[in-house]
């Protein structure tokens, strides 16, 4: 058995924020950010919390997939910017939708989430574990971004995708995965603190802090290297495969990725330039949207792939 995927669902915040907006409040213009990123606007939560977009997100999916919640035994939540450090996200998911029979917890590997996500659930599938599960990639990273840097604050968004699966004999193939712990302080962002024993209780804020030109580097050299790895371990041939959907980082990477594969630019499915930058759920928007434009196919070949703080990085390779 492996997990396929039978639903997806997708959410994004009202609130749309343009790039001649944040002109406004930082140093920046729209040309430099569509230049450099790709980016024209994005969508931030004003009076949502990382579990309401998640929720909105999966009730889409389940709908789609015609699932009940009480079939429900799992559901893993991808995000990096959860309201609580306890109970989960997923918990609290998983409450608010009543999907009483599930397990629930979330997976922390920032813009990866998803596609360690979903490999999670496939490994839980394969091994005959759980056979309905919820995947959910949601984050709200304009939360923790400093407003006044321009360096970060110009390329992200706040979103939640989802996915239904079930375990049946075709859906994923495959996946690899990789984290590098040495190289953290590339992208990162502290937690909130309370200060240690006896000290300092004023909580403290972090925000992110990225060296962007690193985190470039780092996936145009990764991201083609894991997808090869995935299609050579199941022999696959890279034609073979229909669409390619990146985590969307910058249109710019998503270029070099499809320069160094040796594949057309149209088989890189890009939405960056209306969401920004939407960390863990990115990759589950994209699905979503391709999803409900018809463009996906029983029997396509899809690769997801995903990057991002840890360092951590990965690919999946699905039959949809
Ligand atoms: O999910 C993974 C998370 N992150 C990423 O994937 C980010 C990956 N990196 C990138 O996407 C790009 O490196 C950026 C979009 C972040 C930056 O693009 P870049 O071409 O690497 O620009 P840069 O950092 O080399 O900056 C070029 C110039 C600098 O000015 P000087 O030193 O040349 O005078 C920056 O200070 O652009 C300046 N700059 C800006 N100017 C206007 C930086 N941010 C801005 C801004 N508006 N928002």
């Amino acid at each position: 058995m492996t997990a396929r995927i039978v639903g997806t669902g997708s959410y994004v915040p009202e609130k749309i924020v343009t790039n001649e907006d944040l002109a406004g409040i930082v140093d920046t213009s729209d040309e430099w950010i569509r230049t450099r990123s790709g980016i024209r606007s994005r969508h931030l939560a004003t009076d949502m919390g990382t579990s309401e977009i998640a929720v909105q997100a999966a009730l889409r999916a389940l709908e789609m997939a015609d699932v009940d919640v009480l079939e429900l035994d799992c559901i893993l939540v991808a995000t990096s910017t959860p309201e609580k450090h306890f109970p989960s996200c997923a918990c609290e998911v998983q409450g608010a939708i009543g999907a009483k029979n599930a397990v629930a917890f979330d997976i922390s590997a920032a813009c990866s989430g998803f596609v360690f996500a979903m490999s999670t659930m496939d490994a839980f599938m394969k091994s005959g574990i759980y056979q309905t599960g919820l995947v959910i990639g949601a984050d709200v990273l304009s939360k923790v971004i400093d407003w006044k840097d321009r360096g970060t604050c110009v390329l992200f968004g706040d979103g939640a995708g989802a996915a239904v699966v079930r375990a049946e004999e075709i859906g994923v193939i495959g996946f690899s995965m990789g984290a590098d712990g040495s190289r953290g302080d590339v992208l990162s962002c502290l937690s909130r603190s309370t200060g240690n024993f006896l000290t300092s209780t004023e909580p403290q804020m972090g925000y992110m802090s990225m060296n962007g030109q690193e985190v470039f580097k780092f996936a145009v050299k990764k991201v083609p290297e894991c997808i090869c790895q995935v299609l050579q371990e199941n022999h696959i041939n890279i034609e073979d495969v229909k669409y390619f959907m990146l985590h969307q980082a910058n249109v710019r990477i998503l270029e070099a990725a499809a320069k160094r594969l040796g594949q057309p630019l149209e088989k890189f499915p890009i939405d960056i330039e209306k969401y920004g930058n939407t960390s863990g759920a990115s990759i589950a928007i994209l699905l979503d949207e391709w999803n409900r434009k018809g463009m996906l196919t029983r029997g396509d070949k899809l690769v997801l792939a995903g990057f991002g703080a840890g360092l951590t990085w990965g690919a999946l390779l699905l039959e949809w």
